[in-house]
Protein backbone atom coordinates (compact mmCIF):
# COMPACT_ATOMS: atom_id res chain seq x y z
CA UNK A 1 0.00 0.00 0.00
CA UNK A 2 1.22 3.42 -1.07
CA UNK A 3 1.26 5.93 1.76
CA UNK A 4 0.77 9.60 0.33
CA UNK A 5 0.60 13.27 1.85
CA UNK A 6 -1.54 16.14 -0.54
CA UNK A 7 -2.66 19.19 -0.49
CA UNK A 8 -6.33 18.65 0.83
CA UNK A 9 -8.39 18.17 -2.52
CA UNK A 10 -11.32 15.67 -2.14
CA UNK A 11 -10.69 13.29 -5.40
CA UNK A 12 -13.38 12.35 -7.15
CA UNK A 13 -12.49 8.38 -7.26
CA UNK A 14 -12.40 5.55 -4.58
CA UNK A 15 -13.47 6.58 -1.08
CA UNK A 16 -12.96 9.67 0.95
CA UNK A 17 -12.92 9.75 4.75
CA UNK A 18 -14.04 12.56 6.96
CA UNK A 19 -13.89 12.81 10.23
CA UNK A 20 -16.43 14.44 12.62
CA UNK A 21 -16.21 15.96 15.75
CA UNK A 22 -17.90 14.81 19.15
CA UNK A 23 -20.95 16.81 18.56
CA UNK A 24 -21.09 15.23 15.12
CA UNK A 25 -20.15 18.65 13.38
CA UNK A 26 -18.29 18.62 10.05
CA UNK A 27 -15.44 20.63 8.95
CA UNK A 28 -15.76 23.02 5.96
CA UNK A 29 -14.46 20.12 3.38
CA UNK A 30 -17.41 17.80 4.64
CA UNK A 31 -19.83 20.26 4.80
CA UNK A 32 -19.17 20.98 1.08
CA UNK A 33 -19.12 17.38 -0.23
CA UNK A 34 -22.38 17.33 2.22
CA UNK A 35 -24.44 19.90 0.03
CA UNK A 36 -22.83 18.26 -3.17
CA UNK A 37 -24.77 15.53 -2.41
CA UNK A 38 -27.81 16.89 -1.69
CA UNK A 39 -27.39 16.50 2.49
CA UNK A 40 -26.45 12.98 2.20
CA UNK A 41 -23.89 12.68 4.59
CA UNK A 42 -25.95 14.41 7.37
CA UNK A 43 -28.97 12.14 7.06
CA UNK A 44 -27.11 9.44 7.07
CA UNK A 45 -24.97 10.74 10.35
CA UNK A 46 -28.73 11.33 11.96
CA UNK A 47 -30.34 8.40 10.68
CA UNK A 48 -27.44 6.33 12.39
CA UNK A 49 -27.50 8.36 15.62
CA UNK A 50 -23.94 9.13 14.81
CA UNK A 51 -22.57 10.78 18.31
CA UNK A 52 -18.73 11.28 16.94
CA UNK A 53 -17.16 8.69 18.90
CA UNK A 54 -13.86 7.99 18.87
CA UNK A 55 -13.19 5.44 15.77
CA UNK A 56 -17.10 5.06 14.96
CA UNK A 57 -17.84 5.10 11.25
CA UNK A 58 -20.94 6.18 9.37
CA UNK A 59 -20.29 4.47 6.10
CA UNK A 60 -22.14 6.27 2.52
CA UNK A 61 -21.76 4.03 -0.66
CA UNK A 62 -21.55 5.30 -4.27
CA UNK A 63 -23.30 9.55 -2.86
CA UNK A 64 -25.19 11.01 -5.60
CA UNK A 65 -23.63 13.94 -7.28
CA UNK A 66 -19.96 12.78 -7.19
CA UNK A 67 -17.73 9.88 -8.40
CA UNK A 68 -16.71 8.18 -5.21
CA UNK A 69 -17.11 4.25 -4.60
CA UNK A 70 -18.33 5.80 -0.54
CA UNK A 71 -17.87 8.17 1.81
CA UNK A 72 -16.91 7.37 5.29
CA UNK A 73 -17.44 9.69 8.22
CA UNK A 74 -15.27 8.75 11.22
CA UNK A 75 -15.82 9.95 14.96
CA UNK A 76 -12.74 11.23 16.69
CA UNK A 77 -14.39 11.89 19.75
CA UNK A 78 -12.96 14.47 22.33
CA UNK A 79 -10.13 16.86 20.16
CA UNK A 80 -8.65 18.39 22.96
CA UNK A 81 -7.62 15.39 24.36
CA UNK A 82 -6.65 13.28 21.38
CA UNK A 83 -3.51 12.15 21.46
CA UNK A 84 -0.86 10.32 19.02
CA UNK A 85 -1.54 7.19 20.04
CA UNK A 86 -5.66 7.84 19.56
CA UNK A 87 -4.45 9.06 16.20
CA UNK A 88 -2.94 5.68 15.69
CA UNK A 89 -5.50 3.95 16.69
CA UNK A 90 -7.77 6.13 14.23
CA UNK A 91 -6.17 5.21 11.71
CA UNK A 92 -5.96 1.57 12.07
CA UNK A 93 -9.57 1.64 12.07
CA UNK A 94 -9.65 3.73 9.25
CA UNK A 95 -7.49 0.98 7.36
CA UNK A 96 -9.93 -1.50 8.45
CA UNK A 97 -12.87 -0.13 7.02
CA UNK A 98 -11.72 0.16 3.62
CA UNK A 99 -9.10 -2.73 3.54
CA UNK A 100 -12.24 -5.50 2.95
CA UNK A 101 -14.06 -3.42 0.46
CA UNK A 102 -13.44 -2.87 -3.22
CA UNK A 103 -12.05 0.50 -3.20
CA UNK A 104 -8.76 0.62 -4.15
CA UNK A 105 -7.67 4.11 -3.19
CA UNK A 106 -8.64 5.98 -0.24
CA UNK A 107 -8.12 9.89 0.80
CA UNK A 108 -8.35 10.68 3.97
CA UNK A 109 -9.72 14.70 4.48
CA UNK A 110 -8.55 16.59 7.20
CA UNK A 111 -9.87 19.54 8.02
CA UNK A 112 -8.76 22.37 10.12
CA UNK A 113 -9.73 20.89 13.29
CA UNK A 114 -10.69 23.71 16.17
CA UNK A 115 -9.28 22.64 19.44
CA UNK A 116 -7.36 19.88 18.07
CA UNK A 117 -4.53 18.68 21.04
CA UNK A 118 -2.12 17.79 18.12
CA UNK A 119 -1.09 19.62 15.34
CA UNK A 120 -2.41 18.32 12.24
CA UNK A 121 0.17 17.66 10.31
CA UNK A 122 0.95 15.01 12.99
CA UNK A 123 -2.84 13.95 13.40
CA UNK A 124 -2.38 12.93 9.56
CA UNK A 125 1.27 11.50 9.97
CA UNK A 126 0.16 9.34 12.79
CA UNK A 127 -3.01 8.14 11.42
CA UNK A 128 -0.79 6.95 8.24
CA UNK A 129 1.68 5.01 10.58
CA UNK A 130 -1.04 3.30 12.45
CA UNK A 131 -2.94 2.38 8.87
CA UNK A 132 0.45 0.49 8.06
CA UNK A 133 0.93 -1.40 11.31
CA UNK A 134 -2.77 -2.56 11.13
CA UNK A 135 -2.14 -3.54 7.15
CA UNK A 136 0.34 -5.52 8.49
CA UNK A 137 -0.29 -9.30 7.54
CA UNK A 138 2.11 -12.83 7.61
CA UNK A 139 0.62 -14.60 4.47
CA UNK A 140 3.74 -16.25 3.51
CA UNK A 141 2.85 -19.89 3.93
CA UNK A 142 -0.70 -19.08 2.12
CA UNK A 143 -1.39 -19.78 -1.11
CA UNK A 144 -2.23 -17.35 -2.93
CA UNK A 145 -5.53 -16.57 -4.46
CA UNK A 146 -6.55 -18.27 -7.73
CA UNK A 147 -5.97 -16.63 -10.76
CA UNK A 148 -9.22 -16.23 -11.95
CA UNK A 149 -10.25 -15.01 -9.19
CA UNK A 150 -7.66 -11.92 -8.35
CA UNK A 151 -7.44 -10.53 -5.13
CA UNK A 152 -9.40 -7.05 -5.87
CA UNK A 153 -10.19 -6.43 -2.26
CA UNK A 154 -6.89 -4.78 -1.57
CA UNK A 155 -6.15 -1.10 -0.45
CA UNK A 156 -3.50 0.16 -2.84
CA UNK A 157 -3.19 3.82 -2.28
CA UNK A 158 -4.17 5.73 0.85
CA UNK A 159 -3.56 9.15 0.85
CA UNK A 160 -4.09 12.17 3.56
CA UNK A 161 -5.19 15.40 2.32
CA UNK A 162 -4.12 18.31 4.89
CA UNK A 163 -3.39 22.08 4.33
CA UNK A 164 0.31 21.14 5.69
CA UNK A 165 1.02 18.41 4.17
CA UNK A 166 4.68 18.67 3.36
CA UNK A 167 4.83 18.99 7.53
CA UNK A 168 3.30 15.93 7.44
CA UNK A 169 4.92 13.87 4.90
CA UNK A 170 8.17 15.13 7.02
CA UNK A 171 6.79 13.79 10.12
CA UNK A 172 5.74 10.16 8.51
CA UNK A 173 9.25 9.76 7.14
CA UNK A 174 10.99 8.41 10.59
CA UNK A 175 7.69 6.72 11.86
CA UNK A 176 7.75 4.70 8.17
CA UNK A 177 11.13 3.33 9.02
CA UNK A 178 9.91 2.41 12.81
CA UNK A 179 6.95 0.92 11.04
CA UNK A 180 9.27 -1.02 9.12
CA UNK A 181 10.93 -1.93 12.17
CA UNK A 182 7.91 -3.71 13.89
CA UNK A 183 6.64 -5.31 10.90
CA UNK A 184 10.35 -7.13 10.79
CA UNK A 185 9.65 -7.96 14.14
CA UNK A 186 6.49 -9.25 13.77
CA UNK A 187 7.56 -11.16 10.57
CA UNK A 188 10.41 -12.82 12.91
CA UNK A 189 8.03 -13.89 15.57
CA UNK A 190 5.14 -15.05 13.39
CA UNK A 191 7.77 -17.23 11.53
CA UNK A 192 7.59 -21.13 12.40
CA UNK A 193 11.00 -22.63 14.10
CA UNK A 194 11.41 -25.01 11.22
CA UNK A 195 12.39 -22.30 9.19
CA UNK A 196 13.71 -19.86 11.38
CA UNK A 197 16.69 -21.71 12.98
CA UNK A 198 19.43 -19.29 14.62
CA UNK A 199 21.37 -19.55 12.01
CA UNK A 200 18.55 -18.23 9.49
CA UNK A 201 17.85 -15.60 11.98
CA UNK A 202 21.10 -14.56 12.08
CA UNK A 203 21.22 -14.74 7.83
CA UNK A 204 18.17 -12.02 8.15
CA UNK A 205 20.19 -9.97 10.51
CA UNK A 206 23.19 -9.80 8.24
CA UNK A 207 20.58 -8.65 5.36
CA UNK A 208 20.63 -5.78 7.58
CA UNK A 209 23.61 -4.33 6.71
CA UNK A 210 21.94 -2.80 3.34
CA UNK A 211 20.79 -0.21 5.63
CA UNK A 212 23.68 0.49 7.25
CA UNK A 213 23.83 -2.00 10.26
CA UNK A 214 27.07 -3.26 10.99
CA UNK A 215 25.91 -6.96 11.39
CA UNK A 216 28.85 -9.54 13.71
CA UNK A 217 27.56 -12.70 13.83
CA UNK A 218 29.64 -15.23 16.69
CA UNK A 219 29.20 -19.15 15.78
CA UNK A 220 29.53 -21.84 18.52
CA UNK A 221 33.47 -22.28 17.99
CA UNK A 222 33.79 -18.51 18.81
CA UNK A 223 31.14 -18.57 22.02
CA UNK A 224 33.68 -21.59 23.20
CA UNK A 225 36.26 -19.08 22.76
CA UNK A 226 34.83 -16.57 24.68
CA UNK A 227 33.70 -19.05 27.91
CA UNK A 228 29.96 -18.22 26.81
CA UNK A 229 29.13 -22.18 28.16
CA UNK A 230 25.49 -20.99 29.79
CA UNK A 231 24.34 -20.08 25.93
CA UNK A 232 26.26 -23.13 24.62
CA UNK A 233 24.35 -25.53 26.62
CA UNK A 234 20.97 -24.37 26.09
CA UNK A 235 21.90 -25.46 22.92
CA UNK A 236 23.91 -28.34 23.20
CA UNK A 237 20.99 -30.54 22.21
CA UNK A 238 19.86 -29.23 19.16
CA UNK A 239 20.68 -30.21 15.74
CA UNK A 240 20.09 -26.18 14.57
CA UNK A 241 23.60 -24.66 16.31
CA UNK A 242 23.73 -21.59 18.31
CA UNK A 243 24.22 -17.85 17.32
CA UNK A 244 25.41 -14.87 18.91
CA UNK A 245 24.13 -11.57 16.57
CA UNK A 246 25.89 -8.05 17.49
CA UNK A 247 24.28 -5.09 15.49
CA UNK A 248 25.86 -1.76 15.81
CA UNK A 249 24.52 1.89 14.55
CA UNK A 250 26.91 4.66 15.17
CA UNK A 251 24.83 7.50 14.48
CA UNK A 252 25.54 10.07 16.94
CA UNK A 253 27.87 13.19 15.76
CA UNK A 254 29.33 13.42 19.23
CA UNK A 255 32.62 11.35 18.92
CA UNK A 256 32.81 10.36 22.33
CA UNK A 257 28.45 9.59 22.34
CA UNK A 258 27.73 6.86 25.16
CA UNK A 259 26.87 3.32 23.70
CA UNK A 260 23.35 2.21 24.21
CA UNK A 261 22.96 -1.56 24.54
CA UNK A 262 19.70 -3.95 23.79
CA UNK A 263 19.89 -7.59 24.25
CA UNK A 264 17.46 -9.93 23.55
CA UNK A 265 16.19 -13.81 24.12
CA UNK A 266 16.63 -15.48 21.45
CA UNK A 267 15.18 -18.86 21.32
CA UNK A 268 13.85 -19.81 18.04
CA UNK A 269 11.76 -22.96 19.87
CA UNK A 270 11.47 -23.45 23.60
CA UNK A 271 10.42 -27.38 23.69
CA UNK A 272 11.72 -26.71 27.22
CA UNK A 273 14.61 -29.33 27.28
CA UNK A 274 14.98 -32.68 29.09
CA UNK A 275 12.32 -31.21 31.18
CA UNK A 276 10.25 -31.43 28.69
CA UNK A 277 6.99 -28.87 28.52
CA UNK A 278 3.45 -30.02 28.56
CA UNK A 279 2.37 -30.62 24.82
CA UNK A 280 -1.03 -28.50 24.79
CA UNK A 281 0.12 -25.12 23.13
CA UNK A 282 3.36 -25.79 22.86
CA UNK A 283 3.32 -24.28 19.50
CA UNK A 284 3.88 -20.98 21.09
CA UNK A 285 7.22 -21.19 21.98
CA UNK A 286 7.75 -20.69 18.25
CA UNK A 287 7.41 -16.83 19.72
CA UNK A 288 10.46 -17.43 21.99
CA UNK A 289 12.58 -15.05 20.36
CA UNK A 290 10.33 -12.27 21.27
CA UNK A 291 12.80 -10.33 22.72
CA UNK A 292 15.45 -10.93 19.97
CA UNK A 293 12.70 -9.85 17.52
CA UNK A 294 12.23 -6.59 18.87
CA UNK A 295 15.95 -5.89 19.43
CA UNK A 296 16.41 -6.32 15.72
CA UNK A 297 13.23 -4.56 14.38
CA UNK A 298 14.39 -1.90 16.95
CA UNK A 299 18.19 -1.76 15.43
CA UNK A 300 16.31 -1.65 11.51
CA UNK A 301 14.42 0.95 12.99
CA UNK A 302 17.21 3.20 13.98
CA UNK A 303 19.07 2.54 11.22
CA UNK A 304 16.07 3.36 8.78
CA UNK A 305 15.30 6.85 10.09
CA UNK A 306 19.14 7.62 10.79
CA UNK A 307 18.65 7.78 14.26
CA UNK A 308 21.38 10.48 15.82
CA UNK A 309 22.79 7.90 18.41
CA UNK A 310 25.16 4.85 19.40
CA UNK A 311 22.85 2.29 20.00
CA UNK A 312 24.15 -1.80 19.75
CA UNK A 313 21.59 -4.50 19.79
CA UNK A 314 23.18 -8.04 21.15
CA UNK A 315 20.38 -11.66 20.73
CA UNK A 316 21.37 -14.65 21.58
CA UNK A 317 20.11 -17.09 19.72
CA UNK A 318 19.52 -20.93 20.42
CA UNK A 319 16.86 -23.89 19.98
CA UNK A 320 15.96 -25.75 23.31
CA UNK A 321 15.59 -29.26 22.62
CA UNK A 322 15.50 -32.50 23.86
CA UNK A 323 18.18 -35.18 23.03
CA UNK A 324 20.89 -37.89 23.93
CA UNK A 325 23.67 -34.55 24.08
CA UNK A 326 21.35 -31.83 25.51
CA UNK A 327 21.81 -30.68 29.39
CA UNK A 328 20.43 -32.17 32.50
CA UNK A 329 18.84 -30.74 35.48
CA UNK A 330 21.70 -31.16 37.93
CA UNK A 331 24.79 -30.03 35.86
CA UNK A 332 26.51 -27.21 36.79
CA UNK A 333 28.01 -24.86 33.95
CA UNK A 334 30.22 -21.81 34.34
CA UNK A 335 29.17 -18.70 32.28
CA UNK A 336 30.94 -16.37 30.76
CA UNK A 337 31.08 -14.43 33.86
CA UNK A 338 33.11 -17.11 35.77
CA UNK A 339 30.01 -17.24 37.80
CA UNK A 340 28.77 -20.83 37.70
CA UNK A 341 24.99 -22.14 37.70
CA UNK A 342 23.69 -25.50 38.81
CA UNK A 343 20.84 -25.96 36.40
CA UNK A 344 18.05 -27.50 37.91
CA UNK A 345 15.02 -27.22 35.30
CA UNK A 346 16.44 -26.64 31.96
CA UNK A 347 12.81 -25.09 30.76
CA UNK A 348 14.65 -21.92 32.73
CA UNK A 349 16.69 -21.55 29.51
CA UNK A 350 16.01 -18.06 28.79
CA UNK A 351 18.24 -16.56 31.84
CA UNK A 352 20.88 -18.98 30.70
CA UNK A 353 21.57 -17.13 27.32
CA UNK A 354 20.68 -13.78 28.80
CA UNK A 355 23.78 -14.22 31.42
CA UNK A 356 26.54 -14.35 28.91
CA UNK A 357 24.60 -11.98 26.48
CA UNK A 358 24.52 -9.20 29.02
CA UNK A 359 28.21 -10.47 30.33
CA UNK A 360 29.41 -9.72 26.87
CA UNK A 361 27.64 -6.71 25.94
CA UNK A 362 28.95 -4.88 29.35
CA UNK A 363 32.39 -5.88 28.97
CA UNK A 364 32.62 -5.49 24.97
CA UNK A 365 30.52 -2.30 25.11
CA UNK A 366 30.78 -0.44 28.76
CA UNK A 367 27.00 0.99 27.88
CA UNK A 368 25.11 3.84 29.18
CA UNK A 369 22.87 1.17 30.30
CA UNK A 370 21.58 -2.43 29.29
CA UNK A 371 17.63 -2.82 28.12
CA UNK A 372 17.27 -6.54 27.38
CA UNK A 373 13.84 -7.99 26.32
CA UNK A 374 12.51 -11.46 26.83
CA UNK A 375 10.16 -13.48 26.49
CA UNK A 376 10.93 -15.13 30.10
CA UNK A 377 8.45 -16.25 32.35
CA UNK A 378 4.88 -17.69 32.31
CA UNK A 379 4.43 -16.47 35.54
CA UNK A 380 4.55 -12.37 33.97
CA UNK A 381 1.17 -13.42 32.41
CA UNK A 382 -0.79 -14.50 35.94
CA UNK A 383 0.80 -10.83 37.07
CA UNK A 384 0.24 -8.63 33.93
CA UNK A 385 -1.64 -10.06 31.61
CA UNK A 386 -1.06 -8.89 28.03
CA UNK A 387 -1.67 -5.43 28.49
CA UNK A 388 1.73 -4.49 30.29
CA UNK A 389 5.06 -6.05 29.91
CA UNK A 390 6.51 -6.46 33.41
CA UNK A 391 9.70 -3.90 34.18
CA UNK A 392 12.48 -4.76 36.29
CA UNK A 393 15.24 -2.23 36.87
CA UNK A 394 18.47 -1.53 38.99
CA UNK A 395 18.13 2.02 38.14
CA UNK A 396 14.93 4.08 39.14
CA UNK A 397 16.02 6.49 36.76
CA UNK A 398 16.02 4.59 33.53
CA UNK A 399 12.93 2.67 34.91
CA UNK A 400 10.98 6.24 34.81
CA UNK A 401 12.34 6.86 31.33
CA UNK A 402 10.97 3.51 29.84
CA UNK A 403 7.90 3.89 32.07
CA UNK A 404 6.91 7.22 30.54
CA UNK A 405 7.93 6.27 27.08
CA UNK A 406 5.35 3.26 27.70
CA UNK A 407 2.94 5.23 28.11
CA UNK A 408 4.05 8.01 25.00
CA UNK A 409 3.89 5.07 22.45
CA UNK A 410 1.16 2.70 23.98
CA UNK A 411 3.72 0.25 25.11
CA UNK A 412 3.19 -0.09 28.45
CA UNK A 413 5.32 -1.71 31.31
CA UNK A 414 4.92 -1.91 35.12
CA UNK A 415 7.66 -2.16 37.42
CA UNK A 416 7.87 -5.10 39.58
CA UNK A 417 10.44 -5.10 42.79
CA UNK A 418 13.66 -6.80 42.68
CA UNK A 419 14.84 -7.49 46.86
CA UNK A 420 18.01 -9.17 48.05
CA UNK A 421 15.53 -11.55 49.81
CA UNK A 422 14.19 -12.82 46.37
CA UNK A 423 18.07 -12.57 45.25
CA UNK A 424 18.48 -15.23 48.22
CA UNK A 425 15.85 -17.83 46.62
CA UNK A 426 18.15 -18.70 44.10
CA UNK A 427 21.26 -19.50 45.72
CA UNK A 428 22.15 -22.82 45.33
CA UNK A 429 24.23 -25.94 47.72
CA UNK A 430 26.81 -26.54 44.59
CA UNK A 431 26.96 -23.66 42.69
CA UNK A 432 27.00 -19.58 42.81
CA UNK A 433 23.44 -19.48 41.86
CA UNK A 434 20.37 -22.50 40.67
CA UNK A 435 18.55 -21.32 37.65
CA UNK A 436 15.30 -21.34 39.20
CA UNK A 437 13.56 -19.79 42.38
CA UNK A 438 10.99 -21.58 44.48
CA UNK A 439 7.54 -21.64 43.27
CA UNK A 440 6.45 -18.33 44.33
CA UNK A 441 7.55 -14.82 42.36
CA UNK A 442 8.63 -16.79 39.41
CA UNK A 443 9.17 -13.38 37.28
CA UNK A 444 11.13 -11.99 40.04
CA UNK A 445 13.61 -14.83 40.87
CA UNK A 446 14.32 -14.45 36.84
CA UNK A 447 14.63 -11.05 37.26
CA UNK A 448 17.30 -11.51 40.33
CA UNK A 449 18.97 -13.81 38.04
CA UNK A 450 19.82 -11.53 35.33
CA UNK A 451 20.81 -8.41 37.75
CA UNK A 452 23.75 -11.13 38.67
CA UNK A 453 25.68 -10.41 35.27
CA UNK A 454 25.20 -6.89 34.74
CA UNK A 455 27.75 -5.77 37.68
CA UNK A 456 27.09 -1.90 38.20
CA UNK A 457 26.04 -1.11 34.60
CA UNK A 458 22.12 0.56 34.88
CA UNK A 459 19.82 -1.96 33.10
CA UNK A 460 16.39 -2.93 33.07
CA UNK A 461 15.12 -6.27 31.95
CA UNK A 462 11.23 -6.40 30.33
CA UNK A 463 9.25 -9.09 30.50
CA UNK A 464 7.70 -9.23 27.45
CA UNK A 465 6.20 -13.00 27.41
CA UNK A 466 2.69 -11.69 27.71
CA UNK A 467 3.01 -9.01 25.23
CA UNK A 468 5.50 -10.14 22.40
CA UNK A 469 2.95 -13.31 20.87
CA UNK A 470 -0.77 -14.60 20.77
CA UNK A 471 -1.59 -10.88 20.67
CA UNK A 472 -4.93 -10.10 21.40
CA UNK A 473 -6.32 -7.86 18.28
CA UNK A 474 -6.11 -4.66 18.49
CA UNK A 475 -6.62 -1.29 16.10
CA UNK A 476 -3.03 -1.42 15.07
CA UNK A 477 -2.67 -4.99 15.32
CA UNK A 478 -3.87 -8.02 13.85
CA UNK A 479 -0.55 -10.32 14.03
CA UNK A 480 -0.11 -13.27 15.89
CA UNK A 481 3.23 -11.73 16.90
CA UNK A 482 2.98 -7.93 17.94
CA UNK A 483 6.26 -6.65 17.79
CA UNK A 484 5.96 -5.20 21.08
CA UNK A 485 9.23 -3.36 22.02
CA UNK A 486 10.18 -1.87 19.02
CA UNK A 487 8.28 1.33 19.63
CA UNK A 488 9.05 1.43 23.55
CA UNK A 489 12.14 1.24 22.69
CA UNK A 490 12.34 4.21 19.64
CA UNK A 491 10.56 6.51 21.55
CA UNK A 492 12.83 5.79 24.78
CA UNK A 493 15.86 6.78 22.11
CA UNK A 494 13.64 9.44 20.25
CA UNK A 495 13.05 11.07 23.58
CA UNK A 496 15.87 11.17 25.69
CA UNK A 497 19.09 10.45 24.03
CA UNK A 498 18.64 12.26 20.67
N1 LIG B 1 9.72 -19.33 27.27
C1 LIG B 1 9.25 -19.66 28.55
C2 LIG B 1 8.33 -18.59 29.15
C3 LIG B 1 7.03 -18.35 28.43
C4 LIG B 1 5.86 -18.96 28.87
C5 LIG B 1 6.95 -17.47 27.40
C6 LIG B 1 4.66 -18.73 28.24
C7 LIG B 1 5.73 -17.21 26.76
C8 LIG B 1 4.59 -17.84 27.19
C9 LIG B 1 10.44 -19.84 29.51
O1 LIG B 1 11.58 -20.32 28.93
C10 LIG B 1 10.00 -20.83 30.54
O2 LIG B 1 9.78 -21.95 30.17
N2 LIG B 1 9.91 -20.39 31.80
C11 LIG B 1 9.50 -21.24 32.85
C12 LIG B 1 10.41 -20.97 34.02
C13 LIG B 1 10.31 -21.99 35.11
C14 LIG B 1 10.81 -23.33 34.64
C15 LIG B 1 11.11 -21.51 36.28
C16 LIG B 1 8.06 -20.90 33.18
O3 LIG B 1 7.65 -19.75 33.06
O4 LIG B 1 7.32 -21.83 33.52
MN1 LIG C 1 11.65 -22.42 28.84
ZN1 LIG D 1 11.88 -19.92 26.97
Amino acid sequence: MKINFTKPVPTERGALVFLIGEDGAMGAMAAHINEQTGGQLSRALDISEFKGKAKSVVEVVAPSGRGNSRILLVGIGNVEKLTATDAEQLGGEIYARLGGTTSRTAAVMIDEIEGLAIPTEELAARMAFGARLRAYKFAKYKSPPKKDKPDSKNLTTLSFGCARHTEAAKLFQPLESVARGVCLARDLVNEPANSLTPAEFAKRCRKLADIGLEVDVLREKEMRMRKMNALLGVGQGSANSSRLVIMRWDGAEDADAPMLAFVGKGVTFDTGGISLKPGAGMGDMKGDMGGAAAVTGLMAALAGRKARVNAVGVIGLVENMPDGKAQRPGDVVTSMSGQTIEILNTDAEGRLVLADALTLTCEDYKPEFVVNLATLTGAILVALGKEYAGLFSNNDDLAARLTSAGEKSGEKVWRLPLHEVYDKMIDSKVADMKNIGGRWAGSITAAQFLQRYVGETPWAHIDVAGTAMDSPATAINQSWGSGYGVRLLDRLIADEYE
